[in-house]
């Protein structure tokens, strides 16, 4: 029996709604086919972008969107992507794939999209191959409200009023893809670049710095040291990869040692968060600066018969698990972690949606954003939970997962992940200081390796759970394996 403990008196930090971010390259089928066909698609679209994606995304209540990479993004130079579609150049998309890439999504394409979706943009500048000139280009032709060269270009290509762009990030993995300096160098590049990336009017741009590549304890040290002052975020890229990166291991048909190894290497995320939020904390004790995870989730060997470039894998419900884990792990870091974007939004990497010309479906880590979108802007409460441990050697993991936030409106949510693809989770709730009236809850549980696939898209699907006895501050609920559980009590 697991003992959990949810204090209700003791609220921490707000649930920054950015937690539940997203991230789109143009990489394989994610930008193009998985969110924009064009006007002149037959695939139902609203100024090109694909409705029935859109429409699911809504309901997920995505709320921020990066983008164009990425390593893309270090090759990426705007004013290619903006302008009459018949005139943008046309060229080889080297990094992901060698495929055409004829920049008809630009731009004024990406902050409509993000129009239609409701979400923040967050937007990747370009260190490695751009220039100065054309981050504080970007940034001038998006925001400005005035007269200026940037915001005369913007009016000409058809949109007169600017938009308000907040998340920028100064390039990414510039320790890598992105140019591959030293921190020290990139430091110095950060401050030079950021100094030009101007806030227009009443925008106020959050500025990202390149972060580390998981326990790259050394980046994050160098760059809060040198330029934590003038920035608003750090960011850190850390993948769940099987084995080696040469053989991943596959994203279905996986045994229950691979289930245990993926969670367990998940996990390594808790140490990430704790390790780097103390190397910030000395230098940044108010925690003023945010940890922008902006790349995470599983990383497969591509499915089979599928452009390797493209990175396009099934998603199971191990990846569910794995959501499950990591978003408590970030409610739970709130006070630090203030922005995260999975890899990738459609049809790349951990999707939430996958795609195939017309059809759609949704993945079981859909299934998890869309069961925990009321942690959102919600504040963190205290809670512990003591249980078992599942899986067992060196990939055991703590059997069951939790979070808890209260809303706004009073209302408590709770989210429970059992881990173990063996045994049910029996737990008992004490919830001090709520005595809950009402609860609903819903639960996503399938076998460990069930998927979504275009002959059954609905094989994993919220269903409605009642299997819980509520008892004014008591709560207790039986898990199946793999089942993952959000409750919503009021007083
Ligand atoms: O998400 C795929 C790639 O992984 C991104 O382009 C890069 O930033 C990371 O290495």
């Amino acid at each position: 029996m697991a003992e959990y403990i949810v204090n209700v008196r003791d609220k921490r930090s707000r649930i920054s709604p950015e937690i539940y971010g997203h991230f789109s390259e143009h990489l394989g089928r994610c930008i193009y086919e998985g969110l924009f066909v064009g006007e002149d698609s037959p695939i139902p679209n609203v100024n090109g972008m694909r409705s029935d994606v859109v429409e699911a995304l809504k309901k997920m209540r995505i709320s921020v969107l990066r983008w164009p990479g990425g390593c893309f993004a270090d090759e990426y130079h705007w004013k290619d992507g903006v302008g009459p579609r018949e005139k943008r150049k046309k060229m080889i998309n080297t990094h992901w794939g060698g495929v055409l890439e004829d920049n008809s999504f630009g731009t004024h394409e990406f902050l409509e999209l993000c129009r239609q979706l409701g979400c923040e943009p967050y937007i990747n500048g370009n260190v490695g191959s751009g220039t100065v000139q054309e981050m504080s280009e970007w940034m001038e032709y998006m925001t400005f409200d005035g007269v200026s060269p940037m915001a005369d270009l913007r009016k000409q290509n058809g949109h007169a009023e600017p938009w308000k762009v907040k998340y920028f990030a100064v390039g990414n993995e510039n320790w890598g893809c992105g140019g591959n300096m030293r921190p020290e160098y990139y430091a110095d590049e950060y401050l030079r670049y950021q100094t030009f990336v101007r806030n227009y009017g009443d925008n106020r741009v959050f500025r990202v710095a390149c972060g580390p590549s998981g326990d790259d304890w050394e980046w994050t040290r160098v760059l809060m040291e040198r330029a934590g002052k003038y920035m608003d975020g750090l960011s850190l890229h850390y993948y769940t990869v099987p084995n080696d990166w040469d053989k991943k291991g596959p994203a279905t048909g996986f045994d229950k040692g691979e289930w245990y190894k993926v969670l367990k290497k998940g996990l390594y995320m808790e140490q990430l968060l704790s390790r780097h939020g103390a190397i910030m904390d000395s230098f940044d004790p108010e925690k003023r600066v945010a940890l922008v995870v902006d790349e995470w989730g599983a990383w497969y060997d591509v499915e089979p018969g599928t452009n390797p470039g493209f990175l396009y894998q099934q998603n199971s419900m191990r990846d569910a698990a794995l959501a499950a884990m990591t978003l408590n792990l970030f409610n739970k870091h709130s006070d630090r972690v203030r922005m995260a974007n999975i890899a990738q939004l459609v049809n790349v990497l951990q999707s939430v949606i996958l795609t195939d010309g017309a059809d759609m479906l949704l993945t079981p880590t859909y299934h998890v954003f869309e069961m925990y979108k009321e942690h959102q802007g919600a504040t963190l409460l205290s809670s512990r939970m003591d249980c078992g441990q599942a899986g067992s050697g060196e990939n055991a993991v703590p059997q069951l997962s939790e979070s808890a936030s209260i809303g706004q409106d009073g209302a408590l949510h709770l989210t429970v992940a059992n881990l173990s693809a063996d045994d049910a989770a029996e737990v008992n709730a004490a919830l001090l200081g709520f005595a809950a009236k009402q609860a609903e809850a819903r639960m996503l549980c399938a076998p460990f390796n069930a998927f979504n696939s275009f002959e059954d898209k609905e094989a994993v699907k919220p269903c409605a759970f009642t299997g819980f006895r509520l008892d004014g501050e008591s709560l207790s609920f039986t898990l199946p394996p793999c089942g993952i559980a959000a409750f919503t009590l009021r007083p």
